[in-house]
């Protein structure tokens, strides 16, 4: 088929160097590698703790470790200051990078209290003013399933989309005993944040009217296990299209992917990411093509996320997963778990105007 977009990462012609605050497992895993295969410049780490930036540095030839934070926002060498660090005392560090002058790639969740939101406002505000770019590593967004199906949706591929559909048909990573296990309502405010954000990405252009959503403890869930394992969510939105996202719980399969099915007004993509599954069908016209992919959510996804901040700094645009829009996806998630507090009950967030600058789209009643 002709004419299909090219979903792999994009970087501008310099890659700028990057400063990494928060030496624990996601840097470890997913930042220092995916920097490496796509030759994006890591200059300097800071953690809380010495040993584990020196450890990480070592493994990853990163040439400088300071001694804090503030050490390394000082470094004038650094200028993308990359957040591999937890959701608590998020917003201080990006109004500390920002202070500095430094651009910001802040992990997901952007934030996980409702009490931040106020402050990072006002922090998101300040960056603007300063033409500081400040951007969220939804590195899930450059899953190559993910990534083509919203490029072949914003060139209206599929017409305007009409439903989203999420099955997680795979196990749930290791929780028990890890600090994700101690979250409230981890599943709806951590894990499937990726899920939520996708979704409002692809109903762009509508309002989220309401969200449901439940969790509950599955068959056969370990009593150590203190987050319940399965979860499920629903979102209306203005346009009368809808979503889906189902956990059904540590799904007992190697075979499986977390499979999606978005639903248009002229056609269908069908995919599945993760374990091995991802591909992408686009159906239009009677016909069915299997598009090709190239690269994994783990890692190229995050090499993604921090192209996409270096080409806006370049072009002098919004990053498409600027904060401002990711703010959107926060809104979402605190209103799933509001629910979920309630038992199931439908909230409907407060201002949830799924926008974006990247297609003009906003606000359709
Ligand atoms: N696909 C993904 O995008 C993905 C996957 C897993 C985790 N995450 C997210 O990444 C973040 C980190 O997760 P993790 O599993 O690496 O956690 P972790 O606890 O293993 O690592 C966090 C590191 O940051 C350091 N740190 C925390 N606050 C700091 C501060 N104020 N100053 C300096 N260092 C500080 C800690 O000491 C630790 O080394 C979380 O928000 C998590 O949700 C994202």
């Amino acid at each position: 088929m002709n004419g299909i977009p090219d979903h792999r990462p994009r970087f501008p012609e310099r890659r700028r160097a990057i400063g990494i605050i928060g030496a624990g497992a996601i840097a470890r895993s997913a930042h220092l590698p995916a920097y490496r295969t796509w030759g994006l410049p890591v200059v300097a780490v800071a953690s809380r703790t010495r040993a584990a930036a020196e450890a990480l540095a070592a493994d990853f030839e990163v040439g400088t470790v300071h001694a804090s934070v503030d050490a390394l926002l000082a470094d004038p060498r650094v200028e993308v200051v990359d957040l591999a660090t937890g959701p608590t005392g998020r917003v201080e560090l990006i109004a500390a990078a920002v202070a500095a002058g430094k651009h910001v790639l802040a992990q997901k969740p952007l934030i996980s209290d409702p009490a931040d939101l106020p402050r990072l406002l006002e922090v998101l505000a300040d960056a603007r003013s300063r033409g500081i770019r400040v951007a969220v590593n939804q590195n899930a967004r450059w899953a190559p399933a993910w990534r083509l199906a919203s490029l072949l949706i914003r060139e209206g591929r599929i017409g305007d989309v009409v439903g989203v559909t999420h099955l997680h048909d795979k196990p749930l990573p290791p929780l028990v005993g890890t600090s994700f296990d101690d979250v409230p309502h981890m599943l709806l405010n951590d894990y499937l944040v990726h899920w939520l954000d996708i979704t409002r990405c692809w109903l762009e252009g509508a309002r989220v009217v309401e969200i449901a959503a439940r969790d509950h403890r599955v068959p056969d869930q370990p009593s150590a296990a203190r987050n319940p394992w399965g979860a499920d969510v629903r979102m209306q939105t203005s346009t009368g299209a809808s979503a889906s996202i189902r956990i059904v719980g540590s799904a007992r399969t190697d075979a499986g992917g977390c499979p999606f099915w978005i639903h248009g007004t002229r056609g269908t993509l069908r995919g599945s990411i993760l374990l091995g599954s991802d591909r992408l069908v686009l159906e239009t016209d009677g016909e069915s093509t299997e598009l090709a992919l190239d690269g994994q959510w783990f890692t190229d996804g995050f090499a993604g996320a921090m192209g996409e901040l270096q080409c806006a700094i370049d072009e002098g645009r919004e990053p498409e997963n600027s904060a401002d829009h990711v703010v959107a996806t926060v809104r979402a998630t605190f209103a799933a778990v509001e629910s979920a507090e309630l038992g199931g009950a439908p909230v409907r967030p407060h201002d949830l105007e799924l926008t974006t600058a990247l297609t003009g789209r906003s606000g359709a009643q």
